[in-house]
């Protein structure tokens, strides 16, 4: 048994007042060279943090978009256009919407249950949006634990897994998504190296994963994306990545390079998972051509660490995420259980909980 240092890191927190009313995100842009901390009092601060990756990563936008409106409750803000604003932050991971929108629905609700003839009102509307917040971050924690559970009978003896973007303790209430799944194999001690793509052009993997990885005691080397492909070729045992958002079909939005990975590990015959909460599962979405992917400002690309790479006046394509078709992904992992084939039909039940049967994945390990 390979023992770990603890990797609790809560990446976001709400601070009541005296302090408070306020959101307290870990700096993920400063890291791994300093652990600083913002504390967003506004909800134009919280939009901003969001929108330069501050705070980042499906469940953890999630968790973000709920913690905002409850804020903007306590201000006495317009808080439906709070809402709107923080979905509108980052258009792909349907969390940070799905998290704003469950929020204010119970503010709403609170509203309307005590009246506005209440001189408490607002204060009992707020205090319910910070209820709803505070559950959508214990459930968060509760299907992480979950899905590391699921997705450990997926891991073979000595698995050689490559992973892409950061998927841990940042990201989540607990221990994060795909990475928690790397993390309890290793803690089964099953885990030979863990492959970290650098995840250009933010370098989620490099500077994220790795960070994660190391104080977890991970065996791990950092890659270019591009030497992927060449390790796929009998270097790798199984590929593991979150997601930001899973349309009804199947279809998975995630860090871009996502899909080059899924067409390698298809390629090679490397079974490729996916791992995410269900709330990452967007219904409304029938497929790959409803979900928005987020383009960004071009100087991620051209400039490095503040330097221009490129030279000046040159143009840059610069989507934050892909899609992978369904038909390339060898399981979804949930809160729920391990899901296979992925499909329309799968996550329909899946959705409707009928789907995997709680606690008992279909297969023990992904051999080649
Ligand atoms: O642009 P980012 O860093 O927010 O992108 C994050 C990802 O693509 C993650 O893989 C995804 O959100 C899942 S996090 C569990």
């Amino acid at each position: 048994m390979t023992h770990t240092r603890a990797v609790d890191t809560r990446a976001l927190r709400w601070l009541d007042p005296p302090d408070g009313p306020a959101v307290v995100l870990l700096d993920q842009t400063r890291l791994p060279a300093e652990e600083a901390w913002l504390t967003c009092r506004d909800i134009p601060a919280l939009d901003h943090a969001i929108r330069t990756l501050v705070v980042r990563g499906a469940p953890l936008l999630g968790l973000a978009g709920a913690y905002g409106v409850a804020l903007a409750a306590y201000r006495g803000d317009d808080v439906a256009a709070a809402a709107d604003l923080l979905a509108r932050s980052r258009p792909t991971a349907v969390n940070l919407s799905w998290g704003a929108a469950r929020a204010l629905d119970a503010y709403q609700a609170a509203r309307r249950a005590v009246g506005d003839a209440d001189p408490g009102a607002a204060r009992r509307a707020a205090d319910a949006a910070l209820a709803q917040a505070r559950a959508i971050e214990a459930d968060d924690a509760a299907a992480s634990a979950a899905i590391a559970r699921h997705g450990l009978s997926l891991v073979g003896e000595r698995a050689r897994i490559l992973t892409h973007c950061n998927t841990g303790a940042l990201v989540s209430a607990g221990e994060g998504t795909a990475f928690a799944i790397i993390l309890a194999a290793h803690r089964a001690g099953r885990v030979a190296q863990l492959w970290v793509d650098e995840t250009r052009p933010l370098l989620q993997g490099a500077r994220l994963t790795a960070y994660e990885a190391g104080r977890a005691g991970i065996p791990h080397a950092v890659l270019a994306d591009s030497a992927a492909a060449s390790l796929m070729a009998g270097e790798v045992d199984l590929v593991i990545t979150g997601a930001d958002r899973i349309a009804a079909d199947g279809s998975v939005a995630n860090k871009v390079g996502t899909y080059g990975l899924a067409v390698l590990a298809h390629h090679h015959g490397v079974p490729f998972v996916v791992a995410a909460p269900v709330s990452t599962i967007d219904f409304a979405a029938a497929g790959a051509a409803d979900i928005k992917v987020e383009l960004r400002p071009g100087e991620e690309v051209t400039t490095f660490a503040g330097t221009a790479v490129a030279p000046p006046g040159s143009t840059a394509h610069n989507p934050a995420f892909d899609v992978t078709d369904a038909a390339l992904v060898t399981a979804l992992v949930t809160e729920r259980g391990v899901t296979r084939p992925v499909n329309a039909g799968t996550l329909q039940s899946l959705g409707a909980g009928r789907g995997s049967r709680e606690g008992a994945p279909t297969d023990v390990s992904v051999e080649r």
